[in-house]
């Protein structure tokens, strides 16, 4: 059973971007008010997987300023779960905002060196770990599975049913690919990737054919992630603060000050842009302001 925590809205406000017709906001960083954004729509049913499957524990990685292990280490402990959070970094290093929210939610910090970390992705990895934690349900970086897949797909519920475009911000491509996987006809999805890293997207686009996700609709941004993850140039650093002044919404640092400097530019460039209705989703990480 879920906690009433895990609820999502009826509606979630657009907000019309002052100076550029046809662009609006959707606000998922009002989804809820401590964990915002994407984060509800991917966990969920993966926190319905771990209680049919009577797990006690979530296991999870991530960095010291992860949205992930902040909404995860909350959801868990709502969901009456335990959690252990595999954090890319040393003990010794000052607790961040973010792994302060988590260790008071119940998550158990587990650090791992640059080098081990490195190795999230293996399958012994996870065996090492959750043969340490009986019971326990391993959830991938970022949260990318099936089911965040799935769950991604309820944004369409909130999104308006007349637009030609909508834009989300690429991490581990969950987000995009449950957009992906519902979009209506003739809709295209715009993906504004946030690492300098042109494999992971390549191969990111595999997986999404693997899986049998059309990417017919899909259009990338790549050039925003620009000097990578977590770090923006100086144009962009002047235009997330022009962005807030201009519409009153907040941006977070790493996802969406990337994609809405991504749209700004893009809708200079393209008169198509100019002419359709697009929605940008606001994918939260504000708690990373903190920090
Ligand atoms: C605030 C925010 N926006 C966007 C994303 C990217 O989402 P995804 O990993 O589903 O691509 C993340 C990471 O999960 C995030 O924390």
């Amino acid at each position: 059973m879920l906690s009433k925590g895990l609820v999502f809205p009826e509606t979630l406000p657009l907000t019309d971007w002052p100076g550029r017709p046809g662009l609006q906001i959707l606000r998922g960083d009002l989804l809820n008010p401590v964990v915002s954004g994407n984060k509800l729509f991917k966990l969920r049913p993966l926190l319905q997987q771990a209680t049919k499957q009577k797990a006690s524990t979530l296991i999870s990685v991530g960095g010291r300023y992860s949205n992930h292990l902040h909404a995860l280490s909350w959801a868990a402990r709502a969901t009456g779960l335990a959690s252990v959070g595999l954090v890319r970094g040393f003990p010794e290093q000052e607790l961040t905002p973010t792994l302060a929210d988590c260790q008071r939610w119940g998550m158990q910090l587990e650090f791992l060196p640059p080098k081990d970390y490195q190795e999230r992705h293996k399958t012994e990895f996870w065996q090492t770990w959750t043969s340490r934690f009986p019971e326990s349900f391993a959830i991938e970086e970022g949260g990318w599975s099936e089911q965040a897949i799935k769950g991604s797909s309820q944004w369409w519920q909130y999104l308006p049913s007349d637009i030609d475009c909508v834009v989300c911000a690429v991490g581990s491509g969950a987000t995009l690919a449950g957009l992906l996987r519902a979009a209506p006809q003739g809709v295209r999805v715009v993906g504004v990737p946030v690492y300098r890293d042109p494999q992971h997207y390549q191969s990111l686009v595999m997986r999404l054919m693997e899986m049998s996700i059309a990417t017919e609709p899909l259009e990338l941004l790549v050039p925003q992630a620009d000097r990578g993850f977590g770090k923006l140039t100086t144009e962009q650093q002047a235009f997330r603060v022009l962005f807030t002044e201009t519409t009153g919404v907040s941006t977070d640092p790493v996802y969406t000050s990337k994609v809405v400097h991504a749209v700004d530019q893009w809708w200079h460039e393209s008169e198509a842009l100019r002419r359709w209705r697009t929605v940008v989703i606001h994918t939260g990480g504000l708690q990373g302001n903190r920090s």
